[in-house]
């Protein structure tokens, strides 16, 4: 399957028509963003590795029943998926504070939560994607039906339900992380996007060092390091 058309130009990814109109092509970029864009690098091959670890782990969801946008993997940079229409809401489900909700909240950093949290936030950069509630969504028009949010959540906490125990067994804490989620052809909802160190946060389980895209945010360095030995440890 070749590229066509750039659909949409994402600050992790270009998203690429194809020949089958229920199709398209995502590229990886090696770029890194972060605070919305105001942090920019860019670090050869992590666009590669987000490709090989998103593969990874929708082929595992898959396996669990999980319904992914996920056709195939390409090769190093590009990723086959069918075409869904994204729902602009940010799912971010939380095991451990830390992040944005220890800075709001005031939980301190690596409490463990006392059940999952599920959050909503818009998909919006220009508003700097503000927290959600379900009224929120509706008024926003975010999902056709409020059951809709009940379905997202249910889909997060099964996703978290299937990788925190995965990622355990291969020493590594899932702390939080953020899905994106889209309608098919057919209307039904499915995952979608990519599931990555730059949208979750792992630490290990023995030394609490981080293995994610805070490596950048924090500016600890050593993001390709860690991203491949999260690779290496998913492969095991
Ligand atoms: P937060 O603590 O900054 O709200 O992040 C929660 C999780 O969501 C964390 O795993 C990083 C991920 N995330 C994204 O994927 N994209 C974003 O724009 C933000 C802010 C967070
Ligand atoms: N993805 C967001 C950005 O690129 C924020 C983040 O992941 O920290 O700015």
């Amino acid at each position: 399957m070749q590229k066509q058309d750039l659909l949409y130009e994402g600050k992790a990814k270009k998203i690429w028509s194809t020949s089958d109109a229920n199709l398209l092509i995502s590229e990886f970029k090696d770029d890194l963003t972060a605070f919305n864009g105001e942090k920019k690098d860019s670090e050869s091959g992590k666009g590669a590795l987000n490709n090989k670890i998103s593969t990874e782990l929708f082929k595992l969801l898959e396996s669990k029943g999980v319904v992914t946008h996920f056709v195939e993997k390409l090769d190093d940079n590009h990723m086959l998926h069918k075409k869904a229409k994204i729902i602009m809401i940010e799912v971010v489900v939380r095991n451990i504070a830390t992040g944005s909700l220890s800075k709001r909240l005031g939980i301190p950093d690596g409490q463990v939560l006392p059940f999952v949290l599920v959050e909503f936030y818009l998909k919006d950069d220009a508003l700097n994607d503000p927290i959600l509630n379900d009224e929120h969504c509706m008024i926003l028009n975010l999902v056709d039906d409020v059951k809709e949010l009940d379905t997202l959540r249910a889909m997060a906490r099964n996703v978290n339900s299937i990788l925190k125990p995965f990622f355990f067994d291969k020493g590594l804490n899932l702390i939080d992380f953020k899905l994106e989620f889209g309608k098919d052809k057919d209307g039904n909802i499915i995952l979608a996007d990519e599931i990555s160190p730059d949208n979750c946060r792992f630490w290990d389980v023995n030394t609490n060092e981080k293995m994610d895209k805070d490596r950048f945010r924090q500016g600890l360095g050593g993001l390709k390091v860690a991203y491949e030995e999260v690779l290496n440890r998913i492969l095991k």
